[in-house]
C-alpha cells in the first residue's frame, strides 16, 4: 500500500535525503518547513513553523508516518511538543525521531537539553514511535573542517575528541526503513564504519583538498565526556558503510563540477 509520509525539516541536510528516498519508495510524501525551497516534483510543501505552532494541521492530515528531521539552534522540545499535539489529533501516525548518540552523557548545553527533553516528549507521546540516535553527519565535518582551514597557517583543532561520523545519506536510508516498518521504540544507534579524532578527520580533509596547515590540538573546557568516548555509539549498533575519506571524494568532485557549470 502507498503510504504517505510527512517529513519535518524535509529541506535540511538530513530532510532532503528522506525526502528522496520516499519518492523513490513510491510514497507520497508531504514536507514541512518555514521557508520554501525546492523539493522534487509531486512533494507537497507545507509552509510552517513547528515552535511556533504554525501550519502544522494541514501537514499531518492523512499521514501514516512522521520522519521529524526539522530542527535549530533553539527551540527543538516545544516544536516537538506542538508537533505530537498536532499528529495525536490527526490520527496518531508512526512518528520517527532522529537524536544523537551520547546526549544524555554530555555536560548540558542548550542544545542537547532541547534534544533529550524533545525524545522524551516523542516516548510519553502515545504515538507509535521510533528514536534513532546517530553520529555527526560528514556533511556537519565537512563544514567545519572548512571552517577550520581558513586559518591561514595554524588550525586548533579540538584535542581528544573520539567521533565516529557517518553519511547522512544512509542515515536517511535508515529512517525511511524504520518509518516504513512496525515501531521500534528505542532503535540500535547508527554510526559511520570508524572511530576516529577530529584532528585526523581533518588532517584527512587537509590531505584530500591538497592544503598545508599546522594542526594544533587544542583542549575544549567541559569536553571531558566527549573525549572519553561520549560521542562514540552503543555496541551492538547499526554501522553504515561509506567512510569519510570515500565521502570526501565525492563531496569535492561535485563541488567542483558544481564550480565548473
Ligand atoms: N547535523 C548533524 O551532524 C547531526 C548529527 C546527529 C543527529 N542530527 C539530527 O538530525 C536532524 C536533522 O539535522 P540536520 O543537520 O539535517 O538539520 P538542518 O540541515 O539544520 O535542517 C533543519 C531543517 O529543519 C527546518 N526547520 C528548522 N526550524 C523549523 C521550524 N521551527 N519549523 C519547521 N521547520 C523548521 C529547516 O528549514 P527552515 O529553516 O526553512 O524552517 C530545515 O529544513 C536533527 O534532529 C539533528 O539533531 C544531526
Amino acid at each position: 500500500m502507498t503510504q504517505t509520509v510527512l517529513v519535518t525539516g524535509g529541506t535540511g541536510r538530513l530532510g532532503r535525503g528522506v525526502v528522496a528516498r520516499l519518492v523513490g519508495a513510491g510514497c507520497h510524501v508531504h514536507v514541512l518547513a518555514r521557508h520554501v525551497r525546492d523539493t522534487p516534483p509531486g512533494v507537497a510543501f507545507f509552509r510552517g513553523d513547528l515552535r511556533k505552532g504554525e501550519g502544522i494541521e494541514p501537514a499531518v492530515e492523512d499521514v501514516e508516518a512522521i520522519i521529524h528531521c526539522a530542527t535549530s539552534t533553539t527551540g527543538d522540545a516545544g516544536a516537538t511538543r506542538n508537533l505530537v499535539i498536532a499528529a495525536a489529533r490527526a490520527g496518531s501516525p508512526h512518528l520517527v525521531h532522529p537524536s544523537i548518540v551520547g546526549i544524555d552523557q554530555m555536560a548540558a548545553w542548550g542544545y542537547v537539553e532541547q534534544k533529550l527533553e524533545a525524545e522524551r516528549i516523542v516516548e510519553g507521546s502515545g504515538l507509535p514511535w521510533t528514536i534513532l540516535r546517530v553520529t555527526q553527519f560528514y556533511d556537519y565535518c565537512f563544514e567545519n573542517s572548512r571552517k577550520l582551514a581558513r586559518f591561514p597557517v595554524a588550525a586548533p583543532v579540538p584535542a581528544g575528541f573520539a567521533v565516529q561520523p557517518v553519511d547522512s545519506d544512509e542515515v536517511a536510508a535508515r529512517l525511511v526503513d524504520l518509518a516504513l516498518g512496525e515501531p521500534a521504540g528505542r532503535a540500535a544507534d547508527m554510526a559511520g564504519p570508524s572511530a576516529s579524532s577530529w584532528v585526523d578527520l581533518f588532517r584527512s580533509y587537509l590531505s584530500a583538498t591538497h592544503r598545508h596547515r599546522l594542526v594544533v590540538p587544542v583542549r575544549i573546557p567541559g569536553s571531558r565526556a566527549v573525549r572519553r568516548g561520549a560521542l562514540l555509539p552503543a555496541p551492538g549498533h547499526t554501522t553504515a558503510t561509506t567512510t569519510w575519506e570515500q565521502f570526501l571524494t565525492k563531496r569535492l568532485q561535485h563541488n567542483a563540477a558544481a564550480e565548473s557549470a
